[in-house]
C-alpha cells in the first residue's frame, strides 16, 4: 500500500532534547553548568521515558510536561544542582521552546508539496507541543499535531497510535511513522505502520518483537521512503 500520511515523533525526532542543557550550558550566568550538561541532558531524558512507561503500566498518568519537570528536578539532584532555580527555570523554558533539527522544515514542505498528508504523534502535552511547533516555526507544514492526552496513556500503547487513523481516515499501512526512538518504532510497528527509525547515534536496533522497516540517521531522506 503507499504512504499517504507521514506522522512524526516529536522529543528527539523533530526536536533535538539535548539543545535546552547544550544552550543553557553556553550561557555566562550557567558557566558552571558547562561541566554537568550533558550527564544532566542524558539523566533528564532517560528518567523521562522511564518515569512514562511506568505510570502507562501502573495507569497513573499525567501530562509530559509534569513528567518532564520530575524527570528535570531527579536530574539536577543527581548532579548537585537541586538548589538552583535559575537553571530549573532556564532549562524548562529553553525545553518548550526545543529547535527543530535543521533538515526538518524543507522535509516537511517537501512532504506537503507532493500532497502527503504530515502530522506529529506525541507523549507531549498539547500546550508543550504548541510551543515547540510554534518556536520551530512548523506549523504551515504540519496538518495536525496528535497528543496523547486525548487518550490519557503514553506511548507505546496501541490507542495512541490509533488516534492516526481516526484523524486521517487511513488504514496503517497507508502510514508512515517516524521516530528516533526505538521503543516507539517498535510499538508502531507492531501497530502495523510502515516505520523509519532515525538512529542519530548509531545505535543497535532494540532486542523486541517488532523492529524499524528503515533506518536513517537523519530525517533528510523520509521524502523518498515516502515515495516522492
Ligand atoms: C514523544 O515525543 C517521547 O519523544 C517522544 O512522544
Amino acid at each position: 500500500m503507499s504512504i499517504t500520511t507521514c506522522i512524526f515523533d516529536a522529543y528527539g525526532t523533530l526536536f533535538d532534547v539535548s539543545a535546552a542543557a547544550r544552550q543553557a550550558a553556553a550561557e555566562p550566568e550557567h558557566a558552571a553548568f558547562a561541566t554537568h550538561w550533558d550527564k544532566v541532558s542524558a539523566d533528564w531524558r532517560n528518567k523521562q521515558l522511564q518515569y512514562t512507561w511506568l505510570r502507562a503500566i501502573t495507569h497513573n498518568h499525567t501530562d509530559f510536561w509534569q513528567v518532564t519537570q520530575e524527570a528535570l528536578d531527579w536530574s539536577l539532584q543527581a548532579s548537585g544542582l537541586e538548589n538552583d532555580t535559575d537553571l530549573r527555570r532556564r532549562l524548562l523554558q529553553l525545553y518548550w521552546e526545543l529547535s527543530a533539527y535543521p533538515e526538518v522544515p524543507e522535509m516537511l514542505k517537501t512532504l506537503k508539496s507532493q500532497g502527503l498528508n504530515t502530522g506529529i504523534l506525541s507523549n507531549g502535552s498539547p500546550d508543550m507541543l504548541d510551543g515547540a511547533v510554534k518556536s520551530a516555526g512548523l506549523s504551515t507544514w504540519l496538518d495536525d499535531v496528535l497528543s496523547v492526552e486525548s487518550v490519557g496513556v503514553f506511548k507505546p500503547d496501541s490507542r495512541v497510535y490509533d488516534l492516526v487513523l481516526k484523524r486521517f481516515n487511513c488504514t496503517a499501512d497507508e502510514v508512515l511513522f517516524v521516530s528516533s526512538n526505538g521503543w516507539d518504532v517498535a510499538g508502531a510497528s507492531g501497530f502495523g505502520f510502515q516505520t523509519v527509525w532515525v538512529n542519530r547515534a548509531a545505535e543497535p536496533v532494540d532486542c523486541l518483537p517488532h523492529g524499524p522497516d528503515h533506518q536513517l540517521k537523519n530525517l533528510t531522506e523520509i521524502t523518498k521512503i515516502a515515495g516522492i
